[in-house]
């Protein structure tokens, strides 16, 4: 099924942004989640996803005897990831291509805030997992809904007569994302952490940014569009050292 959409937002705040220095709250709480696994020098990190290389310069700084490297669809940006991150290489490519990711061989892989662009979270994932050595970690973090329901949305900017329905706020259930992972050859194990805003966002001027607001059940609720809710989790997937695969 393929339901038309362009995702356009994202060359534009990454190209004017460059948070090495002012990571987000999720990727402090990603790297306390690495250093605590105690992973010895030369461990490998991909970030899948990786725009302009935020993340990847602050793992650098944090754990400087890791080897890193990046994903990323758009040339522009992964271009501007490599001139910010001397030593990063980036290779440009999809998480939805399977051929792609046959020769990785990370230890650790992230992959923030990218899932919620497709239609379909099976094929990110099993090639995310294919990426990943045995006694790797997977780190995703997206919006989920723990409701068994899954959404799949389109918006547009409607100030602009005629302007693009665009994606990138698809919501699936963390029973959907459970069945992915139960379906899987391999004998994964995993777990769900819990994110939420520690401190107020503020609106900013694109409403498809998110901001947060007081609710009965949560002091920082995020919220994008005027609308949309966005509750979001931690997925990490352990992929065993011993009898990869299912017997
Ligand atoms: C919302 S941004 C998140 C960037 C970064 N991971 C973060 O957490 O700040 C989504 C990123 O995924 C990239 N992306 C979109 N589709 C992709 C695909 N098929 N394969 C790899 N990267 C993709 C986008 O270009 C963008 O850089």
């Amino acid at each position: 099924m393929e339901i038309f959409g362009k995702r356009l937002a994202d060359e534009k705040i990454y190209e004017g942004q460059n948070r090495t220095d002012d990571p987000k709250e999720v990727e402090k709480v990603l790297a306390n989640i690495l250093a605590a696994q105690e992973r010895p020098p030369g461990t490998k990190v991909l970030d899948v996803g990786c725009a302009a290389g935020d993340f990847l310069r602050y793992l650098r700084n944090q754990f400087p005897k890791f080897a890193f490297t990046g994903v990323e669809v758009l040339k522009n940006l992964a271009d501007l990831s490599i001139e910010r991150s001397p030593g990063i290489p980036v290779r440009v490519g999809s998480i939805l291509d399977s051929t792609f990711f046959k020769n990785e061989s990370a230890d650790v892989i992230f992959c923030n805030g990218v899932l919620q662009i497709f239609e379909d979270i099976e094929t990110p994932i099993n090639n995310l997992l294919q990426a990943l050595r045995p006694g790797g970690t997977l780190f995703i973090h997206t919006p989920v809904n723990d409701t068994p329901v899954d959404w799949i949305t389109r918006y547009r900017r409607a100030e602009t007569f005629e302007s693009t329905w665009e994606l990138g706020w698809n919501i699936f259930s963390t029973l959907s994302f459970d069945r992915v992972l139960e379906a899987s050859s391999l004998k994964l194990e995993w777990t769900w952490q819990a994110f939420q805003m520690p401190f107020p966002l503020g609106k900013k001027d694109d409403p498809m940014r998110s901001h947060t607001f007081k609710t009965e059940y949560n002091q920082f609720q995020e919220q994008v569009g005027g609308l949309l809710l966005i509750n979001t989790k931690i997925l990490i997937v352990h992929k065993p050292s011993e009898g990869t695969t299912k017997d």
